[in-house]
């Protein structure tokens, strides 16, 4: 079983993907973490973020034990990730692995951009993932004060509207939701709640 879940930045993909694979005994790949290694591995090079052929170079010799690193986590790392996602050349080189997770037994719950338009489009089950852009800034601002990073409330709400921009404008898989989709929208959701309405949803779809 393949469920997708996509959505933009910060509107807790990853908490519910990750409830949702241990719900059902699934895999769970975060994939905003392959760009983020991207970034940071052209960040380490120390060569332009724009460049292309850098980018492309680490996305095809990107070391998948690396996933867990938490500098992953650096607002810095996401703002560099949404451009280096940008580049054709750097999802196709990442294609591949993602498919052989969601192609590994017992299944897997795989959250990102595209992952029901372009990486899993014959996914069992797809959410779409939403929430104010306020609401999604809010919660970021606390995952990261949390975190010790010195941020304010709307350095991080401007930097949530760029990555939006980024994510839906651009040309090479933007961020849209799968025809197929189930529109989630967690704005006056508690997590726990977003869970069991997600839970309840993909029953009833894998189930027909
Ligand atoms: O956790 P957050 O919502 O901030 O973002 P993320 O899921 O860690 O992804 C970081 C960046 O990678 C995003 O802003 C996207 O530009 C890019 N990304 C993508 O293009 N396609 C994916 N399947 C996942 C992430």
């Amino acid at each position: 079983m393949i469920i997708a879940i996509d959505g933009p930045a910060a509107s807790g993909k990853g908490t519910l993907g990750r409830l949702i694979a241990r719900h059902f005994g699934l895999l769970y790949l975060d994939t905003g973490s392959l760009y983020r290694a991207v970034a940071r591995d052209v960040m380490a090079r120390q060569v332009d973020i724009f460049d292309i052929n850098a980018a492309r170079l680490a996305a095809q010799t990107l070391d998948p034990a690396t996933l867990d690193d938490p500098g992953l986590r650096d607002p810095g790392v996401g703002e560099a990730a949404s451009i280096v996602a940008g580049f054709p050349e750097v999802r196709e080189a990442l294609l591949e692995f993602q498919r052989q997770i969601a192609s590994s037994k017992p299944g897997a719950v795989i959250d990102g951009r595209d992952i029901g338009t372009v990486v899993c489009p014959d996914a069992d089950a797809k959410l779409f993932v939403t929430a104010k852009v306020e609401i999604r800034a809010g919660r970021r601002f606390t995952e990261l004060s949390r975190a010790g990073e010195a941020v304010t409330p709307e350095g991080v709400l401007d930097m949530i509207r760029r990555r939006d921009a980024r994510d839906m404008e651009r040309a090479a898989s933007p961020l849209r939701p799968a025809e197929d989709a189930h529109l989630l929208e967690t704005s006056d959701l508690s997590i726990e709640a977003s869970f069991d309405t997600a839970v309840a949803w993909i029953e009833r779809k894998i189930s027909r």
